[in-house]
Parts: C-alpha cells; sequence; structure tokens
C-alpha cells in the first residue's frame, strides 16, 4: 500500500509517498526565505505558504514516486503540534484528500516522526524498543524513553528556549541572519584558535537531572557581543564557544539519560541533528559507551513527510487510524 505523507506543521511544506517504510519520493518547499528579514517564524506568513504550496508539492511527490493517485492506500498528516494556522492547511488538505480518495486518514505526532526519522532506511522503529529517543528542533528539546510505538514518555525537557531557537537567537544578536543553526556552524568551523570564551553550561554543573535551560547562554552571548570588538575572527570564536557549551550540554544529558534509562540504543532526530559537530560528539559518546545510535540522514533532519508517512505506515499496521474529525493540537509532548 502507498501512503502518501503530508507535513505543513512550521514552515516547511512537505509531502512524501513511501511503500512499504521504503521512501520513494520527499518533496520539500521552505518559506524560511520570506522569515529572514524577522529573525524567525512569521506565522501568517507560513500559513499563507502552505496554502499556495499544498497542493503543487503533493502533485510532485506523487508524480516522483513513479505511481498515480489512485494508488495511494492510505494518508498520514502531521496534526500536532506545531503552528496552528499551518496545521489546519495540511490536515485540512489531507482530510479532503481521504474523502475524496475514500481512504484512511492518521494524524501523526510532529516530533514523534522526528524520532521516527532516524529509523528510515533502518527498517523502521518496531525492533528497536527500548531506546532514548532525542528531538533537537527549532520549537522543542526533549529526551524520551521510547518503549514502544505509542509509548513515549518525556524524561526531560527544556525550562525555556529550544536548542534551535537559542542558535537562531544567538546569531540575531550577531547580525549573522535565519536560521542561525547553519551559519553559526559554519563560522564556528572557522575558528583555529586556542582561547575559547567559557560560554554557561546550564544545567550540567549541578546535578539538575535531564532537563535544559538555554536562556543563561543566550544571554551570556548577548552580554559578550556587547562589550566585544565585533571583529570576523571574534565573530567565530563567538560562535565556535557558543556551540561548544551547547554540543558538552546535549551530550552530557544524553549521556546521563542512556544510564537512567540502562538502555543500549540511541536515537535522535530534528534540524539541530544536521549539525556536524553535534553529530560527531554524540556518535564519539556512543561509541565510548557502546549505545547503538541511529540519526537520520541529513536530508531527513529538518522537517519533512517521509518521516510523517514511515510512521503513519508502521501505525496503521499496528491497528491505528483516525478519522474526518481529526483536530489540530498546537502544544503537546
Ligand atoms: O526540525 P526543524 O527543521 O524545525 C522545527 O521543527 O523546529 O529545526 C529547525 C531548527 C532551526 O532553529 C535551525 O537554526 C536549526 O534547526 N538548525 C541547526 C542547524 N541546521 C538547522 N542548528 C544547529 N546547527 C545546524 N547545522
Ligand atoms: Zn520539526
Amino acid at each position: 500500500m502507498l501512503v502518501l505523507g503530508v507535513e505543513t506543521s512550521c514552515d516547511e511544506t512537505a509531502a512524501a509517498v513511501v511503500l512499504d517504510g521504503v521512501v520513494l519520493s520527499s518533496e520539500v518547499s521552505s518559506s524560511v526565505h520570506l522569515h529572514a528579514d524577522y529573525g524567525g517564524v512569521v506565522p501568517e506568513i507560513a500559513s499563507r505558504f502552505h496554502s499556495e504550496y499544498i497542493l503543487p508539492v503533493v502533485k510532485k511527490a506523487i508524480s516522483d514516486s513513479g505511481h498515480g493517485a489512485e494508488k495511494i492506500g492510505l494518508v498520514a498528516v502531521t496534526n500536532a503540534p506545531g503552528l496552528m494556522g499551518s496545521l489546519l492547511v495540511g490536515l485540512a488538505f489531507a482530510k479532503a484528500f481521504s474523502l475524496a480518495k475514500g481512504i484512511p486518514i492518521i494524524g501523526v505526532n510532529h516530533l514523534r516522526a522526528h524520532i521516527y526519522s532516524c529509523f528510515i532506511d533502518k527498517g523502521g522503529m518496531k525492533d528497536k524498543f527500548p531506546f532514548i529517543g532525542m528531538v533537537a528542533s527549532g520549537g522543542h528539546t526533549s529526551i524520551y524513553l521510547v518503549k514502544g510505538l505509542d509509548d513515549f514518555t518525556v524524561i526531560g525537557r527544556t525550562k525555556d528556549d529550544a536548542v534551535g531557537e537559542a542558535f537562531d537567537k544567538v546569531a540575531k544578536v550577531m547580525g549573522l541572519g535565519y536560521p542561525g543553526g547553519p551559519v553559526v556552524e559554519r563560522r564556528a568551523a572557522l575558528y583555529k584558535g586556542e582561547s575559547p570564551i567559557d560560554f554557561p553550561r546550564a544545567m550540567l554543573r549541578e546535578d539538575k537531572g535531564l532537563d535544559f535551560s538555554f536562556s543563561g547562554i543566550k544571554t551570556a552571548v548577548m552580554y559578550y557581543w556587547k562589550g566585544c570588538s565585533k571583529t570576523e575572527s571574534e565573530i567565530n570564536r563567538i560562535c565556535f564557544s557558543f556551540q561548544e557549551a551547547i554540543i558538552d550540554v546535549i551530550v552530557e544529558k544524553l549521556r546521563r539519560a542512556i544510564g537512567v534509562a540502562g538502555v543500549g540504543r540511541l536515537a535522535v532526530g530534528g534540524g539541530v541533528v544536521n549539525n556536524s559537530a553535534l553529530r560527531g560528539r554524540i556518535s564519539a559518546m556512543c561509541v565510548r559507551g557502546s549505545v547503538e545510535l541511529f540519526m537520520p540522514a541529513q536530508e531527513y533532519c529538518a522537517d519533512n513527510a517521509a518521516m510523517v508517512a514511515v510512521i503513519g505506515e508502521e501505525l496503521f499496521r499496528s491497528g491505528e487510524v483516525s478519522d474526518l474529525s481529526l483536530n489540530a493540537v498546537a502544544v503537546c509532548s
């Protein structure tokens, strides 16, 4: 059975077609360039973009799959969490598609889909339980103990900013543009000195469990920025030091989570997992601890519909299904 995935929770309009866990096509149209001047996503602009692009993006995904729309037997759609106006565009489209084709619809949690993205092309998630899952994105930073397809327990979460949001805000302060993550990573890689700035590693120095806090480091960077020389090399040094502090915290929290839960598998997804330095440090920690690591291919780190289609397919096979009363939920874990 072919599954159509639809994703519109934030600023990416995405559709994908999947067959038996294999991604046949994955199409993403991003409105990120329209938000650049504002330093963050403007919800109304994102919603309007989804309205305009949802149909062409779905058509492209279907035609790239090499199959016709009549072969699709299930539509999986992100219905939570996300920007309400954005979620509703994808959800309304998916309902109309389900009704017109007479096929079932299944609602998918975006955060769980990010974790599922780690298992695309790796045989799916079903025989990997239990494991520690983490989402590190622009809107969320949470650690889960995952025991089943529908059994996710939050064991750590950010108390304030999401980690991607911290990258975005720090980049904005330094005038580096939006989104901040990729540019901060590029600038950090240019730092060749040996005296990084000692930015705070919040919730790490004391034993504060598995929660995160990123607002302190953001403020520390802002204060440092006010008094510094603002040369290109100083900007690179700030980016490097900020990124190192963030990575230290994430890696240590993951190491603790694995120890507390006593599991031997880790899956880390979300836009921030695009960061090569972070990927490298998580991999090294897993090698040291003999932990089996799953991370998404870089094309599946940011928002996409392939992750929605594959988890939707696996949920449907396990007996779950939604109906046309399915609604959007802006906030959930
Ligand atoms: O998962 P995602 O595409 O959207 C949400 O669901 O939020 O994540 C977007 C976030 C942005 O905050 C962006 O700055 C961050 O991921 N990001 C990165 C990198 N690439 C994207 N953060 C750090 N390093 C990167 N290379
Ligand atoms: Zn996301």
